[in-house]
């Protein structure tokens, strides 16, 4: 790759240009699909900063430390602009989206009664949806069909019907999490997932039936929540095979966050550690939905992962072994979307003499995903016109984003949030033909 004007623009005018509106389809209009579709209406208004959001704040260095070239990534690659994005989207209940923002509470009053007019003009589709995979919603606006087959069906329409108002299409659940469940038969390929839709087989969850569709429809699919849903080998085939781009699950927000920077910083020091608690009260519908202890088994198998491999304890037994990491997430209605966690981490170094570390973060669980959802769409919608992307399945690059990255087999995933970062944006600069930074800096000192 060279880093010439003409390589560059040769290599960038394979992909295909944004031009025309971005259609997305928001899975669950609960806190924060409302919150993403919400900024990004004050965003186009001018009212706020899309703060958190490295599509629209981020920048890219390119070429040498003394080049001084650092652009804006979304002057650098052909992203959508926030002014060509359309959202609709399904829900369990009618509320359109400013009745859904305002039962979140997430954003102030005055900030949602500005954004009022556009708001009220979301409104859900009916969703598929089943108790048995989220037992604590009851909802009520819901598609009735003979099977899952006839139900998928009935999402490829409302696809096709969005799709004839838009110019490209993409899907994100930001839905609710679903029961816990294990790949079985139906999943190895896209003709047993098939025969598991005419046979309404119990291991497909809704969730699954939203990316069938998507995918089927060439449409990438992200996954805003922990559940299974494309992370099978027949997702992965009909991802590959109508070059409709997917990544790993479960937006990267919080706890995770400060997980895969911390562990990081102890693994690149040598320290040892013993023990990792970690705890979290939340009083949103998501905390509500996860006091079910089926759909919180689904959330600890993701939440869980980070550690394990980012420490490599078979690789460093004696610094990383034993260690006991612990979960807990209690519902506790008082604080809405207004999280606490706590983190007791209790390490070791020289000599094995012990030390301990408490991380207390209140954050704000809608304001920390509404950001990574957006990017998350931004950047899928890039890769589906993307040559070199779209028929690869599983973006790995987006791992960055994501509680469980989600990888070709046979791969460990990446967890480290500064290689995540520096993947990114390597595949930003591979796909645009200019050189890749290494961080060698020896030319320098010549
Ligand atoms: N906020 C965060 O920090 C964060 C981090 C990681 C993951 N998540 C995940 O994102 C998802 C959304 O979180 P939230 O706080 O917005 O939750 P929420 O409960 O406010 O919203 C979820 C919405 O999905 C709807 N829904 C449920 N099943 C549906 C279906 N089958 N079809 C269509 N709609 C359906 C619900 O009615 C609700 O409106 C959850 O799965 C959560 O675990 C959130």
């Amino acid at each position: 790759m060279g880093t010439d004007e003409q390589g560059g623009q040769k290599a960038a005018n394979k992909i295909e240009p944004a031009t025309g509106k971005l259609g997305v389809m928001v899975v669950g209009l609960g806190a924060v699909a409302t919150t993403m579709i919400a900024g990004v209406e004050a965003v186009r208004r001018g009212l706020a900063k899309p703060i958190g959001s490295l599509t629209q704040m981020g920048t890219i260095r390119l070429g040498k430390r003394t080049d001084n070239k650092s652009p804006l990534i979304k002057d650098f690659i052909p992203l959508a602009d926030l002014k060509d994005v359309v959202f609709t989207g399904w829900d369990i209940f009618a509320d359109n989206v400013y009745e859904s923002a305002a039962h979140a509470k997430v954003l102030d009053e005055k900030t949602l009664t500005q954004l009022k007019p556009y708001l009220e003009t979301i409104k859900p589709l009916p969703a598929v949806f089943d108790q048995y995979y989220v037992k604590r919603l009851n909802g009520t606006h819901v598609k009735k069909g003979k099977n899952k087959r006839d139900l998928s069906n009935q999402l490829i329409a409302d696809i096709r019907a969005f799709r004839k108002t838009v110019d490209r299409v993409v899907m994100i659940w930001c839905a609710s999490t679903e029961i816990f469940i294990e790949p079985t038969a139906v999943h190895q390929s896209i003709e047993a997932f098939e025969k598991g839709l005419d046979n309404d087989d119990i291991a497909i969850a809704p969730s699954q039936i939203y990316a069938y569709a998507a995918l089927s429809e060439g449409v990438p699919f992200a996954n805003g929540a922990p559940n299974l849903t494309v992370d099978t080998p027949a997702m992965i085939e009909l991802s590959k095979r109508n070059a409709a781009p997917i990544c790993g699950k479960d937006f990267k927000t919080g706890q995770t966050l400060m997980k895969t920077v911390l562990a990081p910083a102890f693994k690149a020091r040598m320290l040892g550690v013993r023990g990792w608690f970690s705890t979290n009260i939340l009083g949103n519908r998501d905390g509500e939905v996860l006091d079910d202890p089926q759909s919180f088994k689904t959330k600890e198998e993701s939440k869980l992962g980070s550690l394990d491999y980012i420490f490599q304890p078979e690789l460093y037994p004696d610094l990383y072994k034993n260690l006991y990491h612990k979960i807990r997430i209690n519902y506790y209605p008082p604080r809405g979307d207004d999280k606490e966690a706590w983190d007791n981490i209790d390490i070791f170094g020289w000599l094995g003499y012990p030390m301990q570390i408490k991380v207390n973060f209140l954050c704000r669980d809608s304001i920390l995903a509404a950001p990574i959802a957006l990017d998350l769409v931004l950047f899928l919608d890039l890769a589906k016109r993307t040559p070199s992307l779209r028929s690869i399945g599983i973006q790995e690059w987006l791992s960055f984003y994501l509680k469980s990255p989600q990888t070709a087999a046979g791969l460990y995933p990446e967890h480290d949030l500064f290689i995540q970062s520096m993947k990114l944006k390597n595949t930003l600069r591979h796909i645009m033909g200019v050189d890749l930074i290494t961080h060698l800096g020896l030319e320098y000192y010549d």
